[in-house]
C-alpha cells in the first residue's frame, strides 16, 4: 500500500485500521510490508524518485502481476504510484482509494497515470486502467477547503461539455456546495466520475490515439499556468481560470452570448475560484505572453492537429482547430479587469 502523507498526519488511525483489515483477513489478504508513505501533491509528481522506490519495493517483495499495488490519496500520488504499478512486471494490478475531491470525481476513476519531466506536466505516463477504484467520501473529511473545493471544478467542465441539467443543478446548489455541505458534494462527486466513465467506456478514444480530448476543456492554459506558477496554483484552480479564459474567448468569437457567459463565470466565482492569476500576464525575454506557448503544449502532448473544446451553449462543447491569439489577450485582459472590479468592491467605502 502507498498513502498519502497528508492523509495519514491529517487521519492518524488511519494506517491502524488498514493493518487491522488486513489482519482480520489474513486467509485471503497479505500485506508485505507496513504501508510507505510519500508526500502527495504536485511534488510527488515532479520527480522519478518515489516511482523508483515503489519499484524497489514490488521487486524486493515479489509482487507479481496476481498481487496489487493499492495507491490512498490525492490526484498526484495516485497519478504517481499508477505509473510506478503500470510500469512494474509491464504491469501489476493496481487499486485506486482516492482521497480528495478531484480524484474521486474525476483523475481516480480515469485511465491516465504519470508524473512531471521537463517542466512539463504529466510527460512520461502510461494509459492503464485500475484493477479497481473505491471512492470513500469520509476520506475527504480532513481535506482543507481549498482542496474540498477543487474537484467541484472538473464537475463544473463536464456538465458544461456535456451535460446542461447537471450544470443547472450545481447552480442550484453552487451555495451549499461552497458551504461544504455534504449531500451535495457526494452527488456532484457521484455524477462528476460518472460522466467521466461514460466518456472513457463509450467516446471510442480512451487511450487518446486521436487530436482531441474533450474532457481537457479548459486545461491548454490551465496546465501551463500550473508550471508557470511553479505548482503554487493547484490543478483544480488552474483549470477554473482555463475554464474562465476558454468561455470569454466563445463570446469574443461569437459562439457563446454575454447572458451565458456572465452566467458561467458567476457560477466559478461563487464556489469560490478565481477567474485571473498573475502568471496569465507572464511574458518571456521578447514580450511575448508565457501562457500562449501552452497552446503548442498541449497539441504536442497528443500529437496531430490542435485541437480544443469550446462551447456553443451550455451542455454543448464543439472543437476547434486553431485559436485567435489577440481575442485570447484580449481576453485575458478581461479577467484581469472583472478581478480588479471584484477586488474594487469589497474594499469598504472610505468615511
Ligand atoms: N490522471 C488523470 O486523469 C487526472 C485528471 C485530473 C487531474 N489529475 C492530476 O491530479 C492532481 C491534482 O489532484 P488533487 O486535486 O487530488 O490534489 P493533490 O493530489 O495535489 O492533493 C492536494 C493536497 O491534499 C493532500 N491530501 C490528500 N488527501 C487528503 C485528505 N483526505 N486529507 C488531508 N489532506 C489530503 C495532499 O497530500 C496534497 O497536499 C494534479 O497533478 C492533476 O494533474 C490527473
Ligand atoms: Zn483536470
Amino acid at each position: 500500500m502507498v498513502m498519502d502523507e497528508a492523509l495519514c498526519r491529517a487521519q492518524p488511525n488511519l494506517v491502524n485500521l488498514v493493518l487491522a483489515y488486513f489482519k482480520r483477513h489474513n486467509d485471503c489478504l497479505k500485506l508485505v510490508c507496513d504501508p510507505m508513505q510519500f508526500e502527495g501533491g504536485e511534488r510527488t509528481k515532479n520527480s522519478y524518485f518515489h516511482v523508483s522506490e515503489i519499484h524497489s519495493k514490488v521487486e524486493m517483495h515479489h509482487i507479481d502481476r496476481h498481487s496489487y499495488v493499492i495507491a490512498v490519496g490525492g490526484g498526484a500520488l495516485l497519478d504517481m504510484v499508477g505509473l510506478a504499478s503500470s510500469t512494474a512486471h509491464r504491469g501489476v494490478r493496481h487499486v485506486r482509494i482516492p482521497s480528495t475531491t478531484l480524484s474521486q470525481a474525476d483523475s481516480g476513476v480515469g485511465v491516465k497515470n504519470g508524473i512531471n519531466a521537463f517542466g512539463k506536466k504529466n510527460f512520461i505516463g502510461a494509459f492503464t486502467p485500475p484493477f479497481a477504484v473505491i471512492n470513500d467520501f469520509d476520506l475527504l473529511s480532513s481535506l482543507s477547503d481549498r482542496d474540498k473545493r477543487n474537484g467541484y471544478i472538473e464537475a463544473v467542465k463536464v456538465a458544461l461539455i456535456r451535460d446542461h441539467e447537471f450544470y443547472d443543478w450545481i447552480e442550484a446548489e453552487a451555495e451549499a456546495l461552497a458551504a461544504f455541505s455534504p449531500e451535495p458534494m457526494r452527488r456532484l462527486i457521484h455524477r462528476c466520475a460518472e460522466l467521466h466513465i461514460n466518456h472513457i467506456a463509450t467516446s471510442g478514444d480512451p487511450f487518446e490515439f486521436g487530436s482531441a480530448r474533450p474532457l481537457d476543456f479548459g486545461h491548454w492554459a490551465a496546465h501551463k499556468l500550473e508550471q508557470l506558477s511553479e505548482y503554487r496554483i493547484r490543478h483544480g484552480e488552474a483549470v477554473a481560470i482555463g475554464i474562465a479564459l476558454d468561455v470569454v474567448y466563445a463570446r469574443r468569437t461569437g459562439h457563446l452570448t454575454a447572458g451565458t457567459v456572465d452566467r458561467i463565470l458567476t457560477l466559478i466565482e461563487s464556489l469560490g475560484f478565481e477567474l485571473f492569476a498573475n502568471e496569465l500576464l507572464h511574458e518571456d525575454e521578447s514580450g511575448a505572453l508565457q501562457v500562449i506557448t501552452g497552446l503548442e503544449e498541449f497539441r504536442e502532448h497528443l500529437g496531430g492537429d490542435l485541437t480544443i473544446t469550446l462551447l456553443r451553449e451550455l451542455g454543448q462543447g464543439f472543437e476547434v482547430h486553431e485559436m485567435n491569439l489577440p481575442l485570447v489577450i484580449e481576453s485575458i485582459y478581461e479577467l484581469r479587469g472583472r478581478q480588479a472590479g471584484r477586488e474594487q468592491s469589497v474594499i469598504p467605502a472610505r468615511a
